[in-house]
């Protein structure tokens, strides 16, 4: 039985490998864990009691070396390999076996991270000269933004990036904005901020046109438009990052460079 219950734990355990590797199956997974966990359980509890003393035993205090005989009568019967020596051993390998498979298995959640993102959570695909285009991939010309208008832009040639909406706004006049928003690279009174909230990443939908307020509707965090999109209400602590934009030499607004900060929620390892 002790054998049996070992040998079943290695199996669930290698059969929820395979499982997880071909694409994996909450159900399934549950139950091979479930039996690798009681095979390791079962067969420990079976194996104490076959094994181990059972009641009280008391050993009165005695010389701790063993004799001569002893020690010849010991060698003799491990060298002689007898059955219930050969058995342990046979188990306690068995034992091994199940936690190795079971432990095989523990490392596969690692997997599931997915590939490592490196520099990516750093970049998106504006970059300079890349065209600011409509949701339907048309290139916008300044005078496309009316006074209090905001529009959803993406790269040219990246609508619909995860990390790239972007919010383009036009104000009355470019003296509202402070000396930061316009060193982040203005055209006019047009400005660019990246569309995902600071805070867990909602997109930033609502422009309160006479206070130049830009408003997240996940948690009601708030941004100032005219000072770098600093956040003045609400659980976001960062501002939204300014994207820089200038005229391309055919009229349209184009990128001046990438975003100078990561967009949206902060990461493990964002400065
Ligand atoms: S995601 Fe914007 S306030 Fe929470």
């Amino acid at each position: 039985m002790i054998a049996a219950s070992f040998a079943l734990s290695i199996a669930a355990g290698l059969a929820l490998g395979v499982v997880y590797w071909t694409g994996g199956q909450p159900q399934l997974e549950g139950l091979f864990l479930a039996i690798a966990l009681g095979g390791i359980g079962t067969g420990m509890v079976a194996f104490a009691k076959a094994y181990l003393p059972e009641g009280i035993v008391a050993e009165p205090r005695g010389r701790v070396a063993s004799t001569d005989e002893e020690v010849a009568a010991f060698t003799a019967d491990f060298e002689q390999g007898r059955a219930p020596v050969r058995r342990r051993a046979v188990l306690v390998r068995l034992l091994l076996g199940a936690f190795a498979a079971l432990g095989a298995a523990l490392f596969f959640p690692i997997r599931s991270l997915g590939p490592r993102p490196g520099r990516g959570l750093f970049r998106t695909a504006f970059a300079g000269g890349v065209r600011l285009v409509t949701d339907d991939g048309h290139p916008i010309r300044p005078a496309d933004v009316p006074v209090g208008g905001v529009l959803t832009v993406w790269p040219e040639g990246a609508v619909g990036a995860a990390d790239a909406p972007t919010l383009l706004i036009r104000v009355e006049e470019p003296a509202l904005f402070d000396s930061e928003v316009l060193a982040g690279g203005t055209v006019g009174g047009l400005v660019a901020y990246s569309k995902l909230c600071t805070h867990v990443g909602c997109p930033v939908g609502l422009y309160q046109e006479t206070e130049h307020l830009l408003l997240c509707p996940c948690h009601q965090s708030t941004f100032d438009v005219l000072r770098a999109a600093q956040p003045v209400f609400g659980p976001a602590t960062r501002r939204l990052p300014q994207l820089p934009i200038a005229v391309g030499p055919d009229g349209f607004l184009v990128a001046a460079g990438d975003y100078r900060e990561p967009v949206g929620p902060g990461f493990w390892d964002r400065p």
